[in-house]
């Protein structure tokens, strides 16, 4: 894996807009080599600048029609529900670009979590049209203030993130809903670029283990990201960086 790169910005809304820039960057890249572009969106509230601003000129107008949207995990929940990764792309982002709808790829959060990582897992094969699983444009993930990523959680792997592309996760976690599906390292190290974006002072000490730390993936999960033959590249603001 080649070296991550680590870009590190002033505050949270710079970090947005240069998220913004490297979405579009890679997006014509895609269009133009295979004619469309396949994106998974992470969830949590550091994207909320991003999707804001790439529901909005010049952005509004970025390839939309040859987009696909995937989620790198989601909460089981409806997907009208506040909690729900799906609700709010929908809300930012979904319900201002001119997406066709057949390219919104969300997790059915109103199922059980393995009924809901099988049929994930079904779009995902499909999309891939029967070859296994996508290799994606682009992977967003996030870095929670425990090192979490997506909903690969503190602790033992499970075995089974080597092995398939979606699992069901029911493990506890703070103050958020349990029940979830998440992409595994397997499906997300296949990605031509995976793309962490980290705001805020909570997460200086997560990020800190986790790029300079020992290689603890156990204790650190987003250290089980290494892309096999793709970019990882990590966009951080100052407060998060302040430990690096
Ligand atoms: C989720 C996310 C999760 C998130 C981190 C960071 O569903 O909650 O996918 O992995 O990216 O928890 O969340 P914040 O951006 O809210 O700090």
């Amino acid at each position: 894996m080649a070296e991550p790169e680590v870009t590190i910005f002033a505050d949270a809304a710079a970090l947005a807009r240069a998220a913004a820039s490297r979405w579009l960057a890679l997006a014509e890249t895609a269009v133009a080599a295979r004619g469309r572009f396949s994106v998974a969106l992470s969830g949590g509230s550091t994207p909320r600048a991003l999707f804001e601003l790439l529901g909005q000129p010049p952005f509004a107008a970025a390839l939309w029609a040859q987009t696909h949207v995937f989620w790198s995990d989601e909460r089981l929940v409806p997907p009208d529900d506040p909690g729900s990764n799906y609700r709010q792309a929908q809300d930012l982002l979904l319900s201002r670009a001119p997406l066709p709808a057949a390219n919104v790829h969300r997790v059915h959060g109103e199922l059980d979590p393995q009924a809901a990582a099988e049929a994930y897992t079904k779009q995902l094969h499909a999309f891939a049209a029967g070859r296994g699983w996508p290799r994606f444009d682009l992977v967003l993930l996030g870095l929670g203030s425990d090192g979490h990523t997506a909903s690969l959680f503190p602790g033992e792997p499970d075995p089974a993130e080597q092995r398939v592309p979606v699992l069901a996760v029911t493990a506890d976690y703070q103050d958020r809903p349990a029940r979830r599906v998440t992409f595994t390292p397997l499906l997300i190290n296949a990605a031509r670029h995976v793309l962490f974006l980290v705001s805020g002072a909570d997460k200086a000490n997560a990020l800190a283990a986790t790029l300079r730390g020992p290689h603890d993936p156990a204790r650190y999960p987003a250290q089980r990201i290494r892309p096999v033959d793709g970019a990882l590249t990590w966009f951080v603001d100052q407060a998060a960086a302040r430990r690096l």
